[in-house]
Parts: C-alpha cells; structure tokens; sequence
C-alpha cells in the first residue's frame, strides 16, 4: 500500500520533489514526464533556482489542449515560462502529446526514469478522466465538466476552456520506473486518501498507481 508523506508546506513540497528530479538528472540522459497545473509550480522555480544541468534530459509533457485559442494558456507555453525558458533544455528533446513525432502510436512511458503527477479533484492523472481504461494509451479525449471547472480559473470565461485535449494513457505513466504524485491543498485530501488507500478503480484514475512498484505520494495542505 502506497503510503501519504505530508510535508509541512508547499514550498517543502517543492523543495522534497526536487531533490528527486536532481537525482534523476545525474542519470545518462536521463527521461521524465512532467505536469502542468498549479501543484508543481514550488517545484518547478525551485528547479530553476538550483542551476542544475539539463543538457542531456529528454522530457514528455502530460497533456496538450486541443483548439485551445488563448495560447498563453497551452501547456507548452506554461512550461515555457515556468521551466524550460529558464533551464538550459535542448528544444530538440521538449516533447507534448499531440507532436506528430510521438503521437498516436508511441507509449511514451517506455524507458522514462521520472514520472511527475498532479491529481485533479476527480481523481484524474493527467486527462485520464474517471472512467478511463487502465490500459489507455495516448489519445484525444473529452475534458468532463467538474474538470472544465476547475480549469476555468486560468481562462477568462469558462466558454474558452478547451473541452478537449490529448493525454498520455495511463498505460505509459504506470510503465515509467518511478512515479511521483503530488497534491496540495486540503481540498485533495479525500480524493488523494481514496486513490490511495481505496478501491483500485477505473473510477479514480489515479487509484491505479497503488499497483505500481515505485512510487512516491507527497502531499502538502
Ligand atoms: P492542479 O491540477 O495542479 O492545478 O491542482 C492538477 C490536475 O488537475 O492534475
């Protein structure tokens, strides 16, 4: 059973996680999943303040919108400004579900050392919304309504949240070696709880995770 770490704030939770991707990152050429959304935000400016060489590192994104119009709310452009700009990332190695290079056919996970992952309120990991398969693969999906939602706080109407998206399946996150799911706020304790110490179900996407052999779950309030 996966067990909860509560760090003592988010900036720790930042701070602890980083000190994983540090270690990864002395691997040979080393490959990590990375989220978007606000849980890794501590993270990512805590990456960035430790200089930390990113020359040789390969990352794959989570998820990409679909006929998103406000460009400056893409994921690619979020990890642009929050991450990439900032470290020194060749281009070359950045890559978004939705590239044609690696999508529809490729299981992404394959081979990747790092997984990092938030949790949405409905149990989602990346777009894998409830109900999604345990062996999805990377496709185009349907953003349901609790998570249009909560993704209209980066938008100025919800009308111009994009209802579609492409995700990573849950197939090739839970093929990476180490998987990494944070969560902040007290309003992802129960849903974390449930993923974690409740039934392993389709119903909560990220409940699949407790079938992975390594895995970390950090959680600050
Ligand atoms: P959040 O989103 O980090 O903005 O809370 C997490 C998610 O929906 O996966």
């Amino acid at each position: 059973m996966n067990k909860i770490k509560e760090l003592s704030s988010y900036l720790e939770l930042g701070s602890h996680v980083a000190d994983i991707v540090e270690h990864t990152l002395t691997l040979p050429e080393p490959k990590l999943i990375l989220p978007t959304g606000s849980t890794p935000l501590s993270l990512y400016k805590e990456l960035v303040s430790r200089q930390l060489d990113w020359s040789t590192t390969t990352t794959y994104n989570l998820d990409e919108y679909v006929d998103n119009t406000i460009q400056d709310q893409s994921y690619r452009y979020f990890m642009m400004e929050n991450l990439f700009k900032h470290i020194n990332m060749n281009d070359d190695n950045i890559y978004f579900p939705g590239d044609t290079a690696v999508w529809p056919d490729l299981s992404y996970g394959t081979e990747v050392d790092l997984c990092l992952l938030g949790i949405g309120g409905n149990g989602h990991i990346a777009f894998n919304e409830p109900g999604s398969s345990f062996d999805s693969e990377t496709r185009m999906v349907d953003l349901n309504e609790e998570t249009i939602k909560d993704n209209s706080r980066f938008f100025p109407t919800i009308d111009e949240v994009p209802t579609q998206a492409v995700t990573m399946g849950l197939k090739p996150i839970m093929s990476s070696k180490k998987i990494v799911l944070m969560a902040n706020g007290k309003h992802k304790k129960d849903i974390l709880e449930q993923a974690m110490y409740g039934n392993i179900t389709e119903d909560i996407p990220a409940s699949i995770l407790q079938n992975h052999k390594n895995v970390k779950v950090y959680y600050s309030d």
